[in-house]
């Protein structure tokens, strides 16, 4: 299999090949962060810039990173601090960028389709790293890859979503991926945060926490995304933690060997107890670490063959 595209812009579009591909090729690169130097020579050359429009810890760092250990030329751009400010649209800011000879670039925006507007139009390769409520490709590979790392295979496996998956990028960029796999996947929400339809993505769709922890292999907690909702999609916070909320009592029901995941930031106490989040299940900060070797593998695939 030989990767032939010139961007990353979600995992709707992937075939179950491609996105083995980049989990391989992730895994060959992971032991680089383990090194005292923990760089290769792969990128030398090029330019990737990070344009967060909406905030971020986790993405930008771990891009940055992935591409400084490939010994990439990076630099960040933020929102509040580009002609954005000043009125200047997304498309014109970034052809501005492109003109400055740059070979990638990582892009977040609140808008859901502003990357796949701007790979259309530009040549350097654009990266997703979340638009809207649409898709997070590299949350969900690094979600994925560590699932296969735990548990030496995805095919067969029960992995539950739970939370907001109504204005979850997480959770289509997962759906899309689990499903292609070969995984069982179950989406469990409060009915008003479940996406009318979710069903036909050959899911199965709950409302009922029990069901979703019953008999899984992994349990991947969403963030309730409060600054994507404009209504209230539930009484109260405390309702939403008592019947969505996992805790030690509910994971009575878990198997012994089952996998906590979470995409961060956390809401600790919400979605999350934290002796969930900190405990012996829990491989959230794993996630974190094999987020750089994901996000190696796509730097390398999109560019490393690159004139
Ligand atoms: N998971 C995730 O996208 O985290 P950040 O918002 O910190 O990048």
């Amino acid at each position: 299999m030989i990767w032939t595209r010139k961007d990353l812009l979600g995992l709707e579009d992937l075939s179950a090949e491609e996105i083995t591909l980049i989990l391989d090729t992730a895994a060959s690169l992971k032991e680089i962060s383990e090194r005292t130097v923990k760089k290769v020579p792969a990128l030398r050359g090029k330019t990737v810039v990070m344009f967060f429009v909406e905030p971020s810890t986790r993405t930008r760092t771990s891009f940055e990173l992935a591409a400084k250990r490939l010994s990439a030329d990076t630099l960040s751009i933020t929102a509040s601090a580009s002609s954005l400010q000043k009125g200047e649209s997304l498309k014109d800011t970034v052809k501005n960028i492109e003109a400055m000879k740059v070979d990638a670039l990582v892009i977040r925006h609140s808008s859901s389709g502003a990357p796949h507007m701007l790979a259309k139009a530009l040549s350097p390769s654009i990266i997703n790293a979340g638009d809207g409520s649409h898709e997070h490709p590299t949350q969900a590979l690094l979600d994925i890859f560590t699932i296969r790392e735990k548990k030496s295979k995805i095919k067969g496996l029960n992995v539950s979503l739970i939370g907001d998956i109504m204005h979850s990028r997480v959770a289509r960029s997962n759906i899309w991926a689990l499903t292609k796999l070969g995984a069982n996947v179950t989406v469990c929400a409060p009915a008003t945060l479940m996406p009318p339809g979710i069903e036909k993505l050959g899911i199965k769709v709950t409302t009922n926490l029990k069901e979703a922890i019953k008999g899984a292999d992994v349990l991947n907690v969403l963030r309730i995304q409060m600054e994507r909702q404009k209504d209230k999609f539930f009484p109260s916070i405390r309702e939403y933690t008592m019947k969505f909320g996992v805790d030690l009592e509910k994971l009575k029901e878990a198997k012994k060997d089952v996998l906590i995941m979470h995409p961060g930031p956390i809401n600790r106490g919400i979605e999350l107890t934290p002796e969930v989040a900190d405990g012996k299940y829990s491989v959230i900060l794993e996630q974190v670490t094999n987020g750089i070797a994901v996000r190696m593998a796509v730097l390398f695939l999109l560019l490393g063959k690159k004139k």
